[in-house]
């Protein structure tokens, strides 16, 4: 059975049972801190299973893409190694939303796999819940024993512990005994010589696990301890590409039509032979895995980036480089043109693949030239660590410093050195990485406690498109405490008028006010699982009293002007540019908006006016806000709304509508482009390859813009004399000065050659090196080049020059030929350290050339006087 065949007689398969079929929600979780990723199926479902929600239907499936590459699920290192671990895959899941338990459950997973998939039940094992001694809510889960028993023979119902058979979604939440299908594939002889049963769980590549079946009914509190959900949920994932490989008769997930065309492909452009060499094969899994999540993150919006969820993609696509680096020879950018044959196989069922193609290739092509220049970079730096080591260990601190800061992997410096005959202080880079992990750590440490109910069966309502301020009740509140805000109080009300950030848009501030006139300020909202939540410092005194919420009213203006603009903004990119334009980004923030889009050059000057001009020829058209609330979404697109790739959208959807810009849009608008005043753009660059960012202004901030910049005009015409053409005056001024430039370093060149015949004659022979210690009147550069000329014609030099540019200023600078340092192990770098004390300073460098800086030009003699102890 094909791959697109095994998707779609799962979802046909629980559309005959009465499910939903939703699409698979977007990979990038928007509104949940805990989770950076979707990482299993029932990911964006979370507020259902919460209570925070109701869903469309109390039955959904799907295939959710996942990726397990970040916190509690994460498989990153152990992908390549075996053959059924990936970063991103597909889960099927089924779902019952309070309605059917673990008897309807049971029975369709097995009439599935069995009678539809008509997988042999003999290859098939499950495993049920064990019991613990933690809780007395943790028994062992009799009621899926007595009825996988009609299906299955007794002895092929295993019983599993904790770890694998109680199913939790974080360290607080929903959870629940969980029942586990495996199946074992493993030749008739092999099954003879050892009983599966033994190999249940056991990370046997042809005994593993492909579904979990979750009996969701207890709520994990802050402490530790269990309570009962208000209603029973069942939360179901299957392995797809496992399903796959069982389906299609083959013994591993890269084996299935998922995976070989990829893997074909890699074999052409590598010219290599997949299943030939171990080391080979890892790198090829591992690449045809890594290029899967990779390009799906960038579909759903997700570049590669510096920091949060874009670096762990950034690290994802670093792994598959250094992979292709080190056992496929493949030194130059290969991974994009993967891309091709990857959206040609996925395409159909997930279409932000095709859509997005071209983006997808400029975006991972651009990522491997830069991190392959990086690893030459890390060469050239390893080799001079090499050169410069008098033991055949490098130190671990090195080595940390090759990984932390140049992104040098440390498993390719471990290669290399072996290769050279050297070898790294494991344990020192370890302590090193375990250092660094301890301080990010505590920079990121952060306990939540559970809520304090005030209000049951609250529902939180939000009014802030029509009002800034109303009487709300506290429904319920909870502490929180990190390291970065230390204690913090998240307070939800029965109504809302404070806008919680999202779609780029920040959180609304403001305050409460009680009767007794006691004010808590209210510091940002945030949307948490489809709660908003609003953070103060404090909490107020009147907990069960009504308060006045008032919103910051300036800060929500100005963020308006600045997110109508930008709807303006992206329609005059389309205009200007074309409609190959996509949104790929977007903050608004009350001060500034940013934008980035896809495009794949520079703006012209002549483009940015035009981009400009247009917004604002539509803030002087004033156009007003039409704005349409639960419009349905086919509808909102058969009217030209722009709808964005990576968002979550329901059934129906918020229009926002300013002449002909129209867009889907959760956001809050002025409610007239007039109210924007102007719009100018402060700067436009690029991100990455074929994306753009513009940031932008409106309003009072393009006043306060140019006003300075005025000012700054005005201040510069007053240094120049009150020039008429200042910008030729500054012209004339910097010719001035390339010419003055020129003129001095060629007289400090003739200096130094002078300084060089006559410091010649002043060289002393001390232990059979030519010695040196003096002051001299050059800067840093003419120093050195005098230090490596008087090293062109003596093979035993040991200088040592100090010079002071100013009266806190001094500066030594100690040479040493190679082969006397090589031979006598003379350090200049230690020379300088320890002199570079006299001087109130300190410097370093290699063991033949080396510069210290301080303070302290009285040192100066002193220092001269000591080089020569080095000597004796
Ligand atoms: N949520 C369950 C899992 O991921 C089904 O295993």
């Amino acid at each position: 059975m094909k791959s697109q065949d095994v998707r779609a007689t799962f979802l046909n398969f629980y559309k005959e049972k009465s499910h939903l079929i939703v699409p698979s929600a977007p990979m990038v979780t928007k509104d949940d801190p805990t989770l950076m990723f979707v990482n299993s199926g029932m990911a964006p479902f979370k507020e259902y299973f919460l209570g925070n929600g109701i869903p469309k239907k109390n039955r959904i499936a799907d295939s959710q893409k996942c990726l397990r590459v970040s916190g509690k699920h994460n498989d990153l290192e152990e992908v390549g190694y075996d053959t059924y671990h990936h970063t991103l895959f597909e889960m099927l899941g089924n779902w019952s939303f309070g309605d059917y338990f673990k008897k309807e459950a049971i029975a369709w997973a097995w009439e599935l796999l069995t009678e539809v998939y008509k997988i042999d039940k003999d290859i098939l094992y499950v495993t049920v819940f064990e019991g613990s001694e933690d809780s007395d809510k943790l028994k062992m889960d009799t009621e899926a024993f007595d009825l996988w028993k009609e299906f299955i023979a007794e002895d092929r119902i295993l019983k599993g512990n904790k770890k694998d058979n109680f199913w939790e979604m974080g360290e607080q939440g929903p959870c629940g005994p969980c029942s586990e299908i495996h199946v074992d594939i493993r030749s008739a002889e092999e099954k003879a010589k050892v009983d599966g049963r033994t190999l249940i769980n056991e990370d046997h590549p042809q005994v593993v696990e492909i579904w979990n079946l979750v009996f969701m009914q207890y709520n994990r509190k802050a402490d530790g301890s269990l309570e009962n959900l208000p209603n029973k949920h069942i939360d179901t994932g299957m392995g797809f590409e496992r399903l796959c490989m069982v389906l299609q008769n083959v013994q591993s997930n890269y084996d299935t039509d998922v995976f070989t065309p990829i893997i074909r492909e890699i074999e052409t452009i590598t010219n290599t032979k997949y299943g030939h060499n171990e080391k080979q094969d890892i790198a090829t899994r591992v690449i045809s895995d890594h290029v899967r999540a990779v390009a799906f993150s960038i579909a759903d919006g997700q570049l590669p980036s510096n920091t949060g969820a874009g670096y762990v993609i950034r690290r994802i696509l670093r792994r598959a480089v250094r992979y292709g680096f080190t056992f496929l020879d493949k030194k130059e950018p290969f991974l994009y043109r993967l891309v091709d044959v990857l959206s040609k196989k996925m395409g159909e069922a997930f279409p932000e693949l095709k859509a997005q193609k071209q983006l997808i290739e400029n975006v991972i092509k651009e990522e491997e030239t830069s991190f392959l220049r990086t690893l030459d970079q890390g060469l050239v730096l390893l080799d001079a660590i090499i050169e410069n080591s008098s033991s055949k260990e490098i130190s671990g601190e090195k080595v940390f410093e090759l990984y932390d800061t140049f992104g040098f992997p440390v498993d390719l410096t471990a290669l290399i050195l072996s290769e050279k005959g050297f070898t790294l202080d494991e344990k020192g880079f370890q302590e090193e990485l375990q250092k660094q992990k301890n301080r990010s750590r505590a920079a990121s440490e952060m306990s939540t406690e559970d809520w304090t109910i005030l209000v049951d069966d609250a529902v939180e309502e939000f009014i802030g498109y029509d009002s800034l301020d109303a009487n709300v009740k506290l429904t319920r509140y909870r502490k929180v405490t990190s390291k970065k805000d230390g204690e913090m109080y998240q307070l939800v009300f029965n109504l809302t008028p404070f806008y919680p950030e999202g779609g780029g848009q920040v959180g609304d501030k403001g305050y409460l006010e009680d009767v007794h006139g006691d004010v808590v300020y209210i510091l940002d909202t945030k949307k948490e699982n489809n709660v908003i939540i609003h953070f103060t410092k404090n909490l107020p005194k009147h907990l069960n009293e009504s308060f006045k919420a008032v919103v910051d009213e300036k800060q929500r203006y100005r963020t308006e002007c600045n997110h109508t603009a930008t709807h303006l903004l992206h329609q005059a990119l389309r205009e200007v540019l074309g409609v190959h334009v996509e949104q790929k980004g977007s903050a608004v923030h009350s001060k500034y908006l940013r934008f980035d889009f896809s495009h794949f050059s520079k703006l012209t000057t002549d483009e940015l006016r035009d981009v400009e001009d247009f917004v604002n020829a539509r803030i002087a058209g004033k156009l007003p806000l039409i704005e349409r609330r639960n419009i349905p979404m086919e509808q909102a697109l058969n009217e030209g709304a722009l709808a964005l790739f990576g968002e979550k959208y329901g059934d129906t959807v918020r229009a926002i509508k300013f002449g002909k810009s129209m867009e889907l849009c959760g956001g809050t608008h002025v409610k007239n482009t007039g109210d924007i005043w102007h719009f100018k753009i402060k700067s436009e660059g690029a991100v990455a390859s074929g994306i753009r960012r513009i940031e932008a202004i409106t309003n009072e901030a393009v006043k306060d813009f140019y006003y300075d910049n005025n000012r700054t005009l005005f201040e510069i015409k007053d240094l120049l004399n009150n020039a008429k053409e200042p910008v030729k005056a500054v012209q004339k001024l910097q010719e001035e000065n390339a010419s003055l430039q020129k003129q001095i370093e060629q007289l400090l060149k003739d200096k130094a050659k002078n300084l060089s015949g006559e410091l010649k004659n002043q060289l002393q022979e001390i232990n059979g090196v030519q010695f040196l210690a003096t002051k001299v009147d050059l800067d840093a550069n003419g120093i050195k080049n005098l230090a490596f000329d008087l090293g062109k014609d003596h093979k035993n030099l040991f200088l040592l020059f100090a010079t002071a540019p100013s009266k806190e200023k001094a500066m030594l600078t100690c040479y040493i030929s190679k082969e006397l340092a090589n031979q006598r192990g003379y350090d200049a770098g230690k020379v300088v350290r320890e002199l570079g004390k006299l001087i109130h300073g300190g410097g370093g460098g290699q063991n033949f050339f080396a510069t210290a800086g301080g303070r302290n030009p009285g040192g100066i003699p002193n220092a001269l006087d000591k080089a020569k102890d080095y000597l004796v």
